[in-house]
């Protein structure tokens, strides 16, 4: 019988099997899928595991703060914070094709995890605490992934996702994914279960490379900074409009490589568009798009527009999934 107890008692008992007395480090990003996975492989294990933030610069407005303070509080992980934002950032230099964007991403997290492995180890010996290396990373791989990946039976590769295709040859870690054969409403079960915190547990999905392929073109400080500005908008009037459980997630997307015209201020202005793509789905493997009242809509825009001086557009994704995926790249 499929209950989150049994799913829990199964891969604690899995995780130790397979663990034995080894470090473990996991990859955290403050959602739902890492944190689930995080915290099962912690009740397994306990201190053997150290969680690693990575902020990879590619981050929306206020996210390694949180991942901090509620995360850490409610399980009393090791959290180790490293920030590669520049690493990742000259990696992508000149980068444009999703798929490339996508294969560093995944390719610099997984240095950024090697290099944070050794300073855990560094430090455990440091301190006299404990031994070996560190020979596993969790991640918190759901079946969506596995399948739209290609893992799954039969399925065609549609995106390589950062945390299951794109892992280099070399990969010195071993994976664990307790998460692998389950939906996302499943895995919200086991975290309420293992009393992760409700705001994490309904977190609306964040694509691990982030904003990196949210802004169509080369991804920039520059422009990082205005999506970051739009996105936080957008989240705050959606949140404020109290339409946080009924929409999936609304990917903000900024088509930096695409011009339009408007008048803002002193006269004529040649910026950006920004598209809003709020979506209603079970699993993200099928998506609609949602339709949000027109009243919030024009909020978001105005204040968009407004306070964010590169973007005079703000365009709504009327596609569903299929044909358009969730995200634009
Ligand atoms: P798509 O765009 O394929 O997205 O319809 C389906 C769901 O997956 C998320 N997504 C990702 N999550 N790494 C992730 O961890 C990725 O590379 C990635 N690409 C897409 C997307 O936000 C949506 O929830």
């Amino acid at each position: 019988e499929w209950t989150p107890g049994n799913v829990i008692a199964e891969q604690v008992e899995a995780i130790r099997a397979a663990v034995g007395g080894d470090r473990v480090i996991c990859g955290l990003s403050g959602g739902v899928d890492s944190s689930v996975a995080a915290a099962l492989v912690h009740k397994a294990v306990g201190d053997q595991l150290t969680c690693v933030f990575v902020d990879h610069g590619l981050l929306r407005a206020g996210e390694a703060e949180q991942v901090e303070q509620d995360f850490v509080a409610a399980t009393g992980v090791n959290l180790k914070v490293v920030d590669a934002s520049e690493t990742f950032l000259a990696a992508l230099a000149g980068v444009t094709d999703p798929e490339a964007k996508r294969k560093i991403i995944g390719r610099e997290f997984i240095r950024t995890f090697e290099k944070a492995a050794r300073e855990v180890v560094a430090q455990a010996d440091a301190e006299g605490t404990t031994t070996g290396e560190v020979k596993y990373l969790v991640q918190g791989t759901l079946y969506p992934d596995v399948v739209e990946s290609g893992g799954g039976e039969g399925a065609a590769n549609i995106k390589s996702h950062h945390n299951v295709g794109g892992l280099p040859d070399d990969l010195q870690f071993d994976l664990i994914e307790p998460l692998r054969t389950l939906f996302k409403d499943e895995v919200r079960a086991v975290g309420l279960e293992l009393g992760v915190p409700e705001g994490i547990v309904w977190r609306q999905p964040f694509p691990g490379p982030g904003l990196g392929i949210r802004i169509i073109g080369e991804v920039t400080h520059e422009r990082l900074e205005i999506l970051r500005a739009a996105d936080a908008i957008a989240r705050e009037e959606l949140t404020r409009a109290g339409l946080d459980r009924d929409i999936w997630q609304c990917p903000v997307v900024l088509l930096a490589d695409v011009h339009s015209v408007g008048v803002q201020g002193d006269g004529r202005t040649y910026g950006h568009p920004i598209v809003l793509r709020p979506v209603s789905s079970e699993d993200a493997m099928t998506a609609d798009w949602s339709r949000v009242p027109y009243e919030v809509l024009a909020t978001i825009s105005n204040r968009i527009t407004n306070t964010v001086p590169e973007v005079n557009r703000v365009v709504l994704d009327v596609t569903s999934k299929p044909p358009g995926t969730i995200e634009w790249e």
